[in-house]
């Protein structure tokens, strides 16, 4: 950890932006005393603006307040195939080969090198990911864990990595999306970077830019592994998606389709469609409530579908059997293949499964009582309530999300950054 970045931070509180932002304030006007022997840091405070509606409790690390410069730096990283630490065009992988705008920061199903039927992707190394992957949006909400089981918690105080196979790197928390970035840089199943050769690579000739950019950030031209993760980590937290018809609609701005209406009624009713819980939509826009479920995919008993990374592998509470986030379904359009195991394809599939295909255990979740008599395996709608459910899911669609220019690739003329 790079001890020196945090400094000017130490002492602030965890109670919320409003509180860092006037920090930084009085430390700024601190630090701009004549006879202060400091170089003065100019870095701009970002004003996160919440969308109407939004909740208002942000996770924000206090080690990391978001800056105008950290988020520019980190939306360069985030697309620099350099990460890998190598230059030759077969070897440079960004974290937009797998989390790609056009698809809300998912993978998408028409990947143009990972569309293996699985639907997961796979590192340099050629290994696949365990899962399939997670849109990056909305993420600041998040308070409950990141990564299909919430392995990376901000209640974690396990020191080390997380998975058998990654490097461990002593002394850091898996806490929060800036753990996930260095994940994601060093694991076999994705960038394989190493943190020496990664930094030195962005330090050298290949790119004169960064020094500057890193001082601007940061306060000094050092290029650090943890300000990489931190600047990257920035840039994730001001992904927001919030401009769907749905949410227009919600906000008064535009107007739901009959169709669109009803699915929404299903969606949000017991006896109809009964999505709500788990996914949100009851006055909360994120739609998911970042819990962990078993949505009674499987026939699943102790022993017969033990799954290695499902959420009982992090708590050890049987009830957590089989159990993943459920994940947001605003843009749920482009985020196929869908579940942690990329089992469906097709947002149809999804709609079936619901509707007749669940599988009782002994773990799955009571929300999925549909299981159940009067039910029979599922939700039971006719093909005009099961349109009416998919009209509601594809106006969860946020167009402007997916070409907006402020998240798109900064350099699309440089060799070294990608945008698939
Ligand atoms: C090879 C594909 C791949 C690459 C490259 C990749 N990711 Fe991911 N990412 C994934 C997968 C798969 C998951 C879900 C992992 C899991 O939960 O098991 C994920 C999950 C995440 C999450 C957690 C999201 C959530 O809701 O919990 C974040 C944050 C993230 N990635 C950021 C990044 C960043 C930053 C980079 C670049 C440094 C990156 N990823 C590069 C595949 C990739
Ligand atoms: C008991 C909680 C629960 C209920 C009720 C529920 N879901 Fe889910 N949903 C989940 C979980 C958990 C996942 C991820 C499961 C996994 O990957 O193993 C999921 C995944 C999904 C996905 C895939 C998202 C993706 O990006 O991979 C869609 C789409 C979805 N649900 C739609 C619905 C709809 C529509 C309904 C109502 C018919 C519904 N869900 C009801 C918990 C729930």
């Amino acid at each position: 950890m790079d001890k020196n970045d945090n400094s000017i931070f130490k002492g602030m509180k965890k109670s919320g932006f409003l509180v860092v932002l006037m920090s930084l304030v009085v430390m700024f006007t601190v630090g701009c005393k004549d006879d202060d022997p400091d170089p003065v840091w100019h870095a701009t405070p970002y004003v996160f603006d919440i969308p109407v509606g939004f909740p208002t409790n942000l996770n924000i690390p206090s080690d990391n307040p978001m800056t105008v410069e950290g988020i520019e730096l980190g939306r360069h990283l985030f697309y620099d195939g350099r990460l890998s630490g190598r230059t030759h065009p077969d070897s440079l992988m960004t974290c937009a080969t797998c989390h790609r705008q056009s698809r809300a920061f998912d993978l998408g199903v028409d990947h143009p090198v990972y569309n293996d039927p699985d639907g997961r992707p796979w590192g340099l190394t050629g290994h696949k990911t365990p899962h399939t992957v997670l849109s990056l949006v909305n993420l600041v909400w998040n308070h409950q864990g990141y990564m299909w089981n919430g392995v990376v918690s901000k209640d974690n105080t396990m020191l080390g990595s997380p998975a058998h196979d990654v490097p461990p790197l002593p002394e850091y928390h898996w806490n929060n999306i800036e753990s996930v970035v260095w994940l994601a840089i060093v694991d076999p199943h994705e960038i394989v970077g190493h943190p020496d050769r990664t930094v030195a690579l962005l330090s050298t000739v290949t790119d004169p830019d960064y020094p500057a950019m890193f001082e601007q950030a940061f306060g000094t031209p050092e290029i650090t592994y943890d300000r990489i993760s931190k600047a990257i980590g920035q840039f994730i937290r001001t992904i927001v998606s919030s401009n769907s018809t749905a949410h227009k609609a919600w906000r008064g701005e535009a107007n739901f389709t009959d169709a669109e209406r009803m699915g929404w009624m299903l969606f949000m009713t017991e006896e109809g469609a009964d999505c709500f819980h788990c996914h949100g939509g009851d006055g909360s826009p994120l739609m998911t409530t970042h819990l962990f479920y078993n949505n009674a995919k499987d026939t699943c008993f102790v022993g017969v579908c033990a799954n290695p990374r499902d959420r009982y592998s992090v708590t050890k509470n049987d009830r957590d059997r089989g159990a993943f986030k459920a994940p947001t379904l605003i843009n749920v359009e482009h985020t196929g293949p869908y579940m942690h195991d990329g089992r469906f394809r097709t947002l149809d599939e999804v709609i079936q499964f619901y509707n007749s295909g669940l599988k009782y255990s002994e773990y799955a979740h009571p929300l999925m009582h549909k299981l159940f008599p009067p039910y029979s395996n599922g939700m039971n709608l006719n093909p005009v309530q099961l349109q009416q459910l998919k009209a509601f899911l594809l106006s969860l669609t946020d167009n402007e999300l997916l070409t907006d220019p402020k998240y798109s690739n900064p350099r699309p003329d440089n060799p070294f950054f990608i945008q698939w």
